[in-house]
Order: C-alpha cells, then sequence, then structure tokens
C-alpha cells in the first residue's frame, strides 16, 4: 500500500532512515549504544546482573555480522560483482573496504565478469550484491566463480562467498552459504532507493568489521563511526522532510532539459553515477555521472547553459577540489546545482541552487547526498506525468542473461 504517497517510490525514499535504524540495531550491539548514551543503565544492569555483562572496552563483538572468520583469514583481496544500482553500491564499498580494512577490492559488472573472468587469485573473497537476489547476471558469474575455484587444487584458491541481498530466501541466498540481509523489506518501486542505502549500510557494517578483527582501524575510531552512523537516521528523517517540496519546485526548471550531468569526486563519485542512473530511468532524461576531475579530459565540452550540472560538494579532503570543478562548469554558463551544506559562503557563491545536506563526516556522506538526488529524480519524472514506479523497458529483477 502507498500509505497516502503518490507512489511507491516516493515512499520508499521516505522509509530509508527507519530501514537504517533496523539495520543498525541487526549489525550494531544495540545494547552497547545504550550504555554509551546513558551509561547509568549498564552500571544497573551490572548491579542487578540481570543483563549480559556490560559492553567490553575495546570493540571486539559491536559488529554482529556472525560471519566465520574463515571468510576473513589471510585474506589479500575481494572481488564484488553486481548490476546496475547494486553496482554502485558496491563502489562505495570499495571505497570503504580499501580505506578503513586496507583490502585491495575490485568491482566487476556481473555480465562482463563472466566472458572475461580475471586470472584466480589466492585468499579471495568473492561478494555478490543483489537486492532481488534473483538477477541472472549476478548469480550466473557467482556459480561460475564458486565452480572454477572449487576445481582448483589449491586450498588457498577455493571458494569464499558472501552475498549481500535484500531477500535472504532468493536464488543467491540458495547459492551462497553466507548473507548480509539488508532488512529493507519490499521495494516495489522499480528504481532502487531504499535497498541502495540499505546495501551501502551493509557495507559499512562489513568493512568495519574486517578492520576490527585484522586491526586496521583502533577500537575507539570504530566505536565513533558506529555512534556517527546511529546519529544519521534522524538527520536523513529531516533532510527528507526539509527537502521534498522545494525539489518538487525546482522540478519545473527543468520541464525542458534534456541532459544532466552529476558530479561528485571519492566516496561521492558512485552517488554521482546513481543519481544519473536514477534520473535516466524513471524521467528518460539523458544523465551522466562522472568523477568531478574528469571533466576537463572531455565531457566538459558538452557543457553549455542548456546542460545542468549536479556537484555533490561535502565538506572534507575534496570539498576545494570539487567546488573548483563546479566552477570550471560555471565558466561553460551551466546552470550548477550543488549538493552541500547550505552554511558555505564559497558554496553558496557558486551555485546557482542548493540542495542542502547536513555536513557528516565524508565517509559516511554518501547516505546522506543520495537523499535530494532520488528527490530530483522522482519529481522531475513526476511532473512529467510518467510511470514512476513503472517505467518503460524496466523490470524489478531482472532474471535474462
Ligand atoms: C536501478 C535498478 C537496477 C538494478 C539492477 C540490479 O534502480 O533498479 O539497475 O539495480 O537491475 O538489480 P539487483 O540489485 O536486484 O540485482
Amino acid at each position: 500500500e502507498k500509505q497516502g504517497f503518490r507512489h511507491f517510490m516516493l515512499k520508499e525514499i521516505y522509509e530509508q532512515p527507519t530501514v537504517l535504524r533496523t539495520q543498525l540495531d541487526a549489525y550494531f550491539d544495540p545494547e552497547w549504544y545504550l550504555q554509551t548514551q546513558n551509561p547509568t543503565v549498564g552500571e544497573r544492569s551490572r548491579i542487578t546482573g540481570s543483563n549480559p555483562p556490560s559492553a567490553p572496552a575495546s570493540s571486539p563483538g559491536l559488529v554482529q555480522l556472525n560471519l566465520p572468520q574463515s571468510l576473513y583469514e589471510n585474506l589479500e583481496q575481494i572481488q564484488i560483482v553486481a548490476c546496475g544500482t547494486s553496482w554502485h553500491a558496491a563502489l562505495v564499498g570499495k571505497h570503504l573496504l580499501e580505506q578503513w580494512a586496507g583490502v585491495p577490492t575490485f568491482i566487476q559488472y556481473a555480465s562482463e565478469f563472466r566472458y572475461s573472468p580475471p586470472p584466480l587469485t589466492a585468499n579471495t573473497l568473492t561478494i555478490g550484491v543483489t537486492q532481488s537476489g534473483e538477477t541472472a547476471d549476478t548469480l550466473a558469474a557467482l556459480e561460475m566463480e564458486q565452480e572454477r575455484r572449487k576445481s582448483h587444487h589449491s586450498p588457498a584458491y577455493q571458494p569464499r562467498m558472501l552475498g549481500i541481498t535484500n531477500r535472504p530466501e532468493s536464488s543467491l541466498g540458495r547459492l551462497i552459504p553466507y548473507i548480509i540481509n539488508t532488512h529493507a523489506n519490499l521495494e516495489v518501486g522499480v528504481a532502487a532507493t531504499k535497498t541502495f542505502s540499505a546495501q551501502v549500510m551493509a557495507f559499512y557494517a562489513l568493512a568495519l568489521d574486517l578492520a576490527d578483527r585484522r586491526k586496521t582501524l583502533k577500537a575507539e575510531a570504530i566505536e565513533s563511526i558506529i555512534k556517527k552512523l546511529r546519529e544519521l537516521p534522524p538527520l536523513i528523517e529531516r533532510l527528507i522532510e526539509e527537502q521534498d517540496d522545494y525539489i518538487g519546485e525546482l522540478a519545473h526548471q527543468f520541464n525542458e532539459t534534456s541532459d544532466f550531468i552529476f558530479l561528485g569526486r571519492g566516496i561521492n563519485f558512485p552517488i554521482a553515477l546513481e543519481g544519473a542512473l536514477k534520473l535516466k530511468e524513471i524521467s528518460y532524461i539523458h544523465a551522466e555521472g562522472y568523477p568531478a576531475g574528469e571533466m576537463k579530459h572531455g565531457p566538459i565540452a558538452l557543457l553549455d547553459a542548456k546542460v545542468p550540472v549536479v556537484a555533490i560538494a561535502v565538506p572534507g579532503l575534496l570539498y576545494e577540489k570539487v567546488l573548483s570543478n563546479a566552477q570550471e562548469a560555471k565558466a561553460r554558463d551551466a546552470r550548477l546545482i550543488g549538493v552541500t551544506p547550505k552554511d558555505s559562503l564559497e558554496a553558496q557563491d557558486i551555485f546557482n541552487e542548493i540542495l542542502a545536506i547536513p555536513t557528516v563526516d565524508e565517509s559516511l556522506s554518501p547516505l546522506v547526498s543520495v537523499i535530494p538526488l532520488q528527490l530530483l529524480a522522482y519529481h522531475i519524472a513526476a511532473l512529467r506525468g510518467l510511470d514512476v514506479d513503472q517505467p518503460r523497458n524496466l523490470a524489478k529483477s531482472v532474471t535474462v542473461e
């Protein structure tokens, strides 16, 4: 049921904070978090002995994915196969797995992996990401990988497989013994929204679990990240409420637009790709996502006053860089839309419009920066009177290769 929303997609955009809360409780010890918020609760339970022992001083045990150590033992490489939006979530995952856990990570389109398989590497974890658990390309790639590894003589090459899915009971769940459930409930809109955020959250948990076991992050750093993740749902709730009507109004400006460019860097490059995909899928507007620094190597030739440029500019390591890339676009008369905190004077100067996001750590920002892009795609498509939930030529699960 749409529960008063005009489309399932909008309802599912609004459900994201709830999904993230469910995941946070499932992936990270809720008891520990309660104690950090209200230490007296912990005190009391220790005195009465009515609860399990209070949280340990270090982080082991805070991440509760319950994955066996055998997946992680001597890990040298991770490869991820996925399609579409799930592939974008995997790109965010790659950033986290490399930067936090220090494991070289390679992302493959499932449809390419099967026919150009990379040479087998030892001690490699293969992760399949698919919200439906039924995508034929992804299943075929994973099956092939499992088979070729099983027939290898050396134990170091044997399959180690992990699935990230919203449907543990799916074909993926039957193929792969270990699953991270994304807990997003049924998604009806063909364009993935809440399942994307949920996949990204699953990667935060996985990267922290790995960083913990490999000791690439200190216990305090892990605890601090978990606390900051816990702060996101209310911020995202407010963000959706604040931006929904504003973006609905803004959408009128793009009635005649036929091309869009989305720019991001670092951990927000995949979000630029995702923003472009959402817009293409449901509004049928041509859109491309680029790493902002790559624009000057060609795509900048496309720019003129008719092509809006959406730039994700999150305070942190790449903030100034993205702003200067946005300046380059502005010099070509592009209409500039910033996904950025609104309090920055510098940003106010550069952007024609600001889709304001709260300031959060750069490493956690994809979960907030994707929201205005989902709303932008939604409102432009809805305004054009298109079938937002059932776009032409697309199906919710693609069961042909
Ligand atoms: C995007 C979209 C598709 C899917 C892709 C993979 O909004 O819906 O790009 O992401 O077909 O689907 P799953 O995740 O079910 O494997």
